[in-house]
């Protein structure tokens, strides 16, 4: 009797179980039937693409220049046809509120659609107040002050019309042979990736569709910043691992942090180039890290496919790229010219294309352009944002933590900076003293040379009862001497010299290696005529990427990196020379003591043979130490901070664990100042060797004369991730080196033990 009442009752159960999963099946199938259950992204996106054409949709993948950047924009270029035509999806380099509108209108009142253009701009360091270069910017250790640099520059550029910039760049360089190092962030993976976050996040803010916020494409997909040789557009190889321990990961943060889309490299990888290479743009882009944005080529890159020996000819360079996942194609026209044939002949499925004309309908639906495709475009806000004192604020504040002290002797009685304002006569001599376009730096877009504040006008502004004196010397570039009977002259009636040298904003950027790497031209002549004056000097250098100083230049007793600071240059390099600010910035790339030592980074491997100087069969150079002149996160103030009694909360950490570290830092200076507290880890053994030090987290830190701060940070068992053996990211367990300090070089250590 019990039995039969338990059958029935389990009888029930099941029919119960049944019933369920059949209504639930019924209430998905009307899910996946109702539209209104999609996001309205994609249902609206869908209902457009349904009303398209092949050759509209095609158009949707194109995006063309208007023209040169500084110049301004054109209207006479063949692309108006194409816009008016429907044949365009984004324009780029053009410029201002009124252009752009124009363009719009094009694009929404004469095509039968009326789909609204992207405006996209290299919008790298700022749109027209021009801030430091992003590598400049990075030796500020600042995330806050950097998220609210790419804000700024947001505003500024959506206030003209942009909402898309080609920023932030994320190649990580070892190689300061490389133009573009300038427009990066370094040679580290882990603070890169902190910029990258913090990057993404000020362009695009919280809320797409705010006319003040722009979409981040992320660049150049992938490892653009390993050519060989450390020639542009050359090729890239390097192992897997290599790849994803230090250059993937700033990528990877920046997809993380909401990128809204991603522009493929110029070089190959691994012998496929970057714009084809579906390992990249598939695999690890859209499969491992789930990036639902578009990507765009570089400029022209899928025609280049054909030179680099990876298609026959455009159709087959059309064919590689749509299928290795790029959407839209920057300026090449090759999509344009064949897309259409290969779907009528079958060589390419039209469901492809649906898929990126997909991804780029939605980001502009994202940005609020098919509720108002004139969204950006609002003459009265761009008259109240460009060159708003908000923004050249910032740009004052933002160049003021780019700057580097190098060097800072003693001389006569004290330091020889910060400069007393006592002086009376001050020379300042060299092609950087009253440039201004220079000050710029590379890639500046639409910056206004006018409107920068060069080094004499700065130093004129802050000490106004100076007689300054100026000589030009020579140029950045040739072999004219002329100029430096007068420089010699100049200085000789000066209390103190100013050397203004570098690099025009020529000379590093795109296309711009070098293959040694001092100051170009004959400043280093003229530096060299000066020194025998014998007058106290301070040298500037004035460049986009670290400058080899020779043996003679490494002497002087004051050393500040400048690098190319924007709009308000001059202002912030006056105020550091008098100190009125004390210098607080950090390399975030070694200057190494030539060109051999190439390429440098702080964090090697140990090798079999490590280092000894005085043992020859190490691994060494015979005629230059290994050490660089100038180490990875070195940095000098006007203060002195003492480091002292390195803690950690535990010798012993099991995975769950979290071990605290702290540091004891005192400002035993006689002024207050800014320091940026490193901490850094080794793994002793592993699976696979580990580099000898690794940045694991920063602080920076303001301290008063005297005071004494514990500055503490946090190990996780995450943090001592990396691929292993079997190319999974994972911490391992056993003993750690833990170092904290000023620099990559002079740090305090302990040893702790990660237990599995
Ligand atoms: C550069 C990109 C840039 C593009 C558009 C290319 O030459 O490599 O970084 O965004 O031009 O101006």
């Amino acid at each position: 009797m019990v039995r039969i009442i338990w059958q029935n009752r389990i009888l029930s159960l099941i029919l119960f179980i049944v019933l369920i999963i059949f209504f639930s099946c019924q209430s998905d199938k009307k899910l996946l039937n109702n539209p209104s259950s999609q996001k309205p992204e994609t249902e609206f996106v869908n209902n457009l693409m349904e009303r398209m054409t092949l050759e509209e949709k095609i158009g949707q993948l194109n995006l063309y220049t208007a023209g040169g950047d500084v110049t301004g924009p054109t209207m006479n270029g063949n692309y108006i046809a194409k816009v008016k035509a429907g044949r365009v999806g984004a324009v780029f380099n053009a410029l201002s509120v009124s252009f752009n509108k124009e363009l719009q209108r094009m694009a929404v009142e004469e095509t039968r659609l009326g789909i609204p253009l992207l405006f996209g701009y290299d919008v790298i360091h700022g749109y027209r107040t021009i801030f430091p270069i992003p590598l400049a910017e990075s030796c500020s250790w600042n995330l806050e002050l950097m998220e609210k640099t790419a804000a700024l520059a947001a505003e500024e550029a959506a206030s003209a019309g942009i909402n898309w910039t080609f920023s932030p760049m994320l190649d990580i360089s070892r190689d300061p042979r490389w133009g573009r190092v300038a427009e990066g962030s370094g040679e580290d993976p882990f603070l890169c990736s902190m910029i990258a976050r913090t990057r993404v996040k000020g362009y695009q803010g919280e809320d797409p569709e705010s006319p003040q916020t722009i979409l981040a494409c992320v660049k150049h997909f992938a490892a653009y910043g390993a050519p060989v040789a450390g020639r542009d557009y050359a090729t890239v190889d390097m192992s897997e691992r290599m790849f994803r321990d230090v250059y993937l990961p700033p990528y990877q943060a920046a997809i993380e942090a909401g990128a809204s889309t991603v522009m493929t490299a110029f070089n190959e990888f691994d012998g496929v180039p970057a714009t084809a290479n579906s390992y990249l743009l598939d695999s690890i882009l859209r499969k491992e890290w789930g990036f639902d944005g578009f990507v765009v080529t570089d400029f022209n890159s899928i025609k280049e496919l054909n030179n680099h020996g990876f298609s026959e000819n455009d159709e087959m360079a059309a064919i590689l790229s749509l299928n290795a996942g790029v959407d839209m194609d920057m300026q090449s026209d090759i999509y344009a010219a064949n897309l259409m044939n290969l779907v009528k002949s079958n060589r390419i499925e039209e469901k492809k294309i649906d898929e990126a004309v997909r991804r780029i309908l939605i980001m502009k639906y994202r940005l609020g352009l098919f509720r108002d495709p004139y969204l950006y475009l609002d003459e009265e806000r761009e008259k109240a944002t460009i060159y708003s004192n908000k923004i050249l604020n910032h740009a004052l504040a933002s160049a003021l933590e780019s700057i580097v002290l190098l060097r800072n002797e003693n001389y006569g009685g004290g330091k020889i900076l910060p400069l007393s304002k006592g002086i009376k006569n001050l020379a300042i001599i060299g092609p950087m003293g009253k440039n201004k376009l220079d000050m710029l730096g590379c890639w500046h877009a639409a910056g206004d040379e006018r409107k920068v504040t060069n080094l004499f006008e700065g130093i004129q502004e802050q000490v106004s009862q100076l007689n300054i004196l100026y000589s030009l010397g020579c140029d950045f570039e040739g072999e004219d001497i002329s100029g430096f009977s007068h420089a010699v002259k100049t200085a000789q009636q000066a209390d103190v010299v100013i050397l203004a040298m570098g690099e025009n904003d020529a000379q590093n950027g795109e296309a711009a290696s070098r293959s040694q790497i001092g100051f170009p031209g004959v400043q280093s002549r003229l530096i060299a005529e000066i020194r025998k004056t014998g007058k106290p000097t301070v040298l500037l250098v004035m460049a986009g990427r670290p400058i080899i100083l020779n043996d003679e230049e490494q002497q002087i007793p004051a050393i500040i990196n400048t690098w190319h600071l924007g709009t308000q240059g001059g202002r912030a390099i006056a105020q550091v020379l008098f100190g009125d600010y004390n210098p607080s910035g950090k390399l975030t790339m070694t200057i190494p003591r030539n060109e051999g030592q190439i390429p440098v980074f702080y964090s090697q491997k140990n090798t079999g043979r490590p280092y000894n100087p005085k043992d020859r069969f190490t691994t060494k150079y015979l005629d230059i130490p290994n050490e660089p002149l100038f180490p990875f996160g070195f940095g000098l103030s006007y203060t002195q901070f003492d480091y002292s009694s390195l803690q950690l909360s535990d010798s012993i950490i099991s995975p769950q664990e979290e071990l605290v570290v702290k540091v004891m830092v005192r400002n035993s200076g006689k002024i207050s100042g800014e320091e940026v507290v490193q901490l850094y880890v080794r793994d002793l053994v592993g699976s696979v060797t580990r580099p000898i030090k690794e940045l694991k987290g920063f602080r920076k830190i303001l301290l008063e004369p005297g005071e004494i701060r514990w500055v503490s940070f946090t190990l996780k068992s995450d943090d001592l991730r990396f691929y292993n053996r079997e190319m999974k990211f994972v911490a391992e367990p056993g003993a750690f080196m833990v170092y904290a300090g000023t620099n990559s070089a002079e740090c305090l250590s302990a040893k702790f033990n990660l237990i599995p």
